[in-house]
């Protein structure tokens, strides 16, 4: 299936590694033009020479304004278009409510929502000189259930949707289409790092998902690039999960 990316600029960023990286890989192997960002020049270096001679990084923390707008500006200057925009962060640090000071919970708001509104209105302009242009906002199953010892996540990340939600209405007259992602458990680098000395918990974690095992980030980005496509052109206000089953609500 030609998924229609060819030449199309996609902005991934948090992609030196992880879901991010998972995403800019899929989005290269269909021939778009990537450019990632994270905060370790070196990480990201590596990152683009893994991802070919399409890929390109800036540095930039999205937890911080001037460094979402530098960003935006990078790609404003080096590509006359932006089709896609995959949103993406660090996860807010583990904590339980009395653990959780002020101070953490500004910093998670900055990390979680504030970048995601950042990234999206430094982006619209150049999004609606695309002829295809689409969000994809990555959050967590955390939206749908709340993930024990996850206070931050469980509370920031359904404001993410609730934004993408409400921009469906106001942006899809304009041709923007907005959707988001909300992934279980994909064995990336940090879960490899959270569960490698507790092999115990990853069993019985693994146990409780119904294919019985965690996802790759390759399949993750293989979703998401099918999202940000043109061929997902009727795709629009969605949240998919991408958790082998393992969230059973009903809805
Ligand atoms: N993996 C999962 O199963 C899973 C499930 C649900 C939700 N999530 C969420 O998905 C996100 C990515 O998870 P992951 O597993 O891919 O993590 P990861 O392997 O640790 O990768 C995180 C990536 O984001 C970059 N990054 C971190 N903070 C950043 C910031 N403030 N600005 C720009 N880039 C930043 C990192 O590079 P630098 O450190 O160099 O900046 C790295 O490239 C997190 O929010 C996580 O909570 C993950």
């Amino acid at each position: 299936m030609d998924l229609q990316l060819k030449d199309k600029t996609i902005l991934v960023t948090a992609a030196s590694r992880g879901l991010g990286f998972g995403a800019a890989k899929a989005l290269a192997q269909e021939e778009a033009n990537v450019i990632i960002c994270g905060r370790t020049e070196t990480s990201l270096k590596e990152a683009v020479s893994k991802l070919g001679e399409r890929a390109e990084y800036v540095v930039a923390d999205v937890s911080k304004q001037e460094d979402v707008k530098s960003l935006v500006g990078y790609v404003k200057e080096n590509s006359s278009t932006l089709d896609g925009l995959f949103v993406n962060a660090g996860g807010p640090p583990p904590g339980t409510f009395s653990k959780v000071s002020d101070e953490d919970w500004r910093k998670g708001f900055d990390l979680t929502l504030m970048s995601a509104i950042w990234l999206t209105r430094e982006s619209m302009p150049l999004l609606k000189k695309s002829d295809s242009p689409a969000i994809l906002y990555s959050t967590s199953i955390s939206v749908k259930q709340p993930i024990d010892n996850l206070l931050l996540s469980n509370a920031i990340r359904p404001a993410v949707i609730g934004m993408m939600r409400t921009l469906a209405g106001e942006i899809g007259s304009e041709g923007v289409r907005v959707n988001a992602i909300l992934p279980g458990y994909i064995y990336t680098d940090r879960v490899e790092q959270l569960m490698a000395s507790n092999k115990e918990a990853m069993s019985s974690l693994e146990a409780r998902i119904p294919l019985g095992r965690m996802g790759t980030p390759a399949e993750f980005g293989a979703v998401c690039t099918f999202l940000l496509s043109p061929l997902a052109s009727y795709v629009h206000g969605a949240l998919l999960l991408i958790d082998g089953g393992l969230y059973q609500g009903t809805m």
